[in-house]
């Protein structure tokens, strides 16, 4: 039996953990500690996966805006996503993935973006961003970088640069 909700405070060395195990290194748990000091920080949207009582997933979304010459576009931003080394491959990833997806739909959000492997998300429905005239400031590969409409035709009106919190800039 597995159990999808959001983060509580009781969570944070937890999650920290398993972001540094799934991805050997502590850049992506960082990560996650500094987003969450953010002002637009969404504790809802912030889910972990709990097995046997124990913490062995962890996805965040967080607030990011769409820039054009015209229009500023809020949308969100799939990162991280980790899953216990001893988890992975049964299927835990695509239940945080599907209920977030769920949860941010429900939250009235309309556009995810994520930079991520090409062979994953795209089961999730998401397709390639670049295509749909939007822009990373990273040096990012065209296939890596993928978004996903919530509510159909929310990107007609949001093309160009993805502006992402602070945080995100120390990674890149
Ligand atoms: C990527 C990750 C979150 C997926 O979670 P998971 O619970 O292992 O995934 P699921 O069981 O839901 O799905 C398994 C599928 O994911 C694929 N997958 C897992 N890791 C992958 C990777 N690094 N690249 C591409 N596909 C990957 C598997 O090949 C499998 O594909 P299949 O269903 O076609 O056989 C998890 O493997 C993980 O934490 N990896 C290390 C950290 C990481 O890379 N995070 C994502 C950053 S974009």
């Amino acid at each position: 039996m597995m159990i999808i909700r959001p983060e509580k405070k009781k969570d944070y060395t937890a999650i920290y953990k398993v972001n540094e195990l799934a991805f050997g290194g502590r850049a992506e748990a960082d990560l996650v500690d500094d987003l969450r000091k953010t002002d637009g920080f969404i504790p809802e949207l912030s889910l972990v996966a709990i097995h046997n009582q124990e913490l062995i997933g962890h996805i965040l979304f967080s607030p990011i805006a769409i820039k054009s010459k015209k229009s500023v576009t809020s949308a969100l931003a799939l990162a991280p996503m980790a899953v216990h080394p001893e988890f992975q491959n049964k299927g835990v990833g695509s239940k945080l993935a599907v209920r977030g997806l769920e949860d941010c739909r429900r939250l009235g959000h309309s556009i995810v973006v994520v930079i991520g492997h090409p062979g994953y998300y795209p089961r999730f429905g998401f397709l390639p961003a670049r295509d749909r005239g939007l822009n990373v400031p990273f040096p990012v590969p065209d296939e890596a970088f993928m978004v996903m409409e919530l509510v159909p035709g929310a990107l007609k009106a949001a093309q160009g640069e993805i502006i992402y919190p602070p945080p995100f800039q120390k990674m890149s």
